[in-house]
């Protein structure tokens, strides 16, 4: 396997990918925040499947943390994601710092409304607003054909959906299944926080999502049935339940009957904050 180009500089990354495009290969690009598992290589996979050249972004993105979140302690080791990188075949590492993003004077921010409306955004206001203007200027900088997004954080796919057809932007946006262990636990950098206890119960959230989903397709009270979930979770072991909803896959309006559901949650287990996603079948 070659080693991937690693640049740090705006400059570098576009010059690298105009001579790809000047060579006729389609680049793909796969946003991410380092601190890479099995979840971000399949997304690099996918990437390889849709484009000759793959790029990975790993910048830890401060203006999508709120000061009271785990920007500090969130884990950076770039080594070995570079190493996993390699192993995966991607071609090209951006490893910018945080003034090559945002240097001194930045003053602009991209706000994106429809689907960034609740769940999340009840709870982490600013969330999306850091995601959108980070990835529009990461799609700005490196000027991608497509680019891959895991369906683990459902919401932000959506709204980076939104974005680019309501900012033109010319990119394909490529939706990835979540890649889970072998007891349905949602690979997740944060995962890395818990210890095997707290990965004991963290398993319980996707198995009681599915249980939850498979009983609205049946046709069960939406209210009733999210409750009781709630406070399955809880009696599993996780200390708060931000929310378990169901809302349209598409748009994330309120979920109705006729149309493909998705049921999203977010719990906290001691000080780490899960999120997980499934379909809600339409029987
Ligand atoms: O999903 C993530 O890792 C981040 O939100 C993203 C898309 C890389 C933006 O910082």
């Amino acid at each position: 396997m070659n080693e991937p180009i690693v640049v740090d500089s705006v400059t570098a990354l576009r010059t690298q990918v105009r001579d790809w495009r000047q060579a006729g290969l389609r680049v793909a690009m796969v946003p991410t925040m380092g601190a890479l598992h099995d979840g971000h290589i399949s997304l690099v996979r996918i990437a390889l499947e849709r484009a000759e050249r793959c790029v990975v972004s790993i910048f830890v993105n401060p203006t999508q943390f709120a000061p009271t979140e785990d920007l500090d302690k969130y884990p950076r080791q770039l080594a070995r994601d570079l190493d996993r990188l390699r192993d995966a075949g991607a071609h090209l590492a951006f490893t910018p710092g945080v003034t090559e993003m945002y240097p001194a004077g930045f003053a602009t921010k991209i706000s994106v409304g429809g689907p960034s409306g609740g769940l999340e955004t009840d709870f982490r206001p600013s969330f999306f607003d850091g995601v959108a203007t980070v990835v529009a200027k990461l799609f700005v900088q490196a000027a991608p054909d497509c680019a891959v997004f895991g369906e683990k954080d459902y919401q932000q796919l959506c709204v980076v959906r939104q974005l680019c057809r309501d900012l033109d932007l010319p990119v394909e946006i490529i939706g990835a299944p979540t890649v889970r262990d072998a007891h349905g636990l949602a690979m997740s950098s944060r995962n890395a926080y818990l210890g095997e206890a707290e990965l004991e119960i963290a398993r319980k959230l996707n198995a009681v999502l599915r249980q939850t989903a498979a009983r609205l397709a049946a046709g069960a009270d939406e209210t009733g049935v999210t409750s009781a979930a709630m406070e399955a979770l809880v009696q599993a072991g996780f200390r708060k339940v931000d929310y378990i909803a169901a809302r349209e896959a598409a748009t994330l309006a309120p979920w109705r009957r006729d149309r493909d559901g998705r049921l999203l949650a977010a719990a906290w287990l001691g000080t780490t904050r899960l999120i997980d996603n499934v379909e809600i079948r339409s029987a």
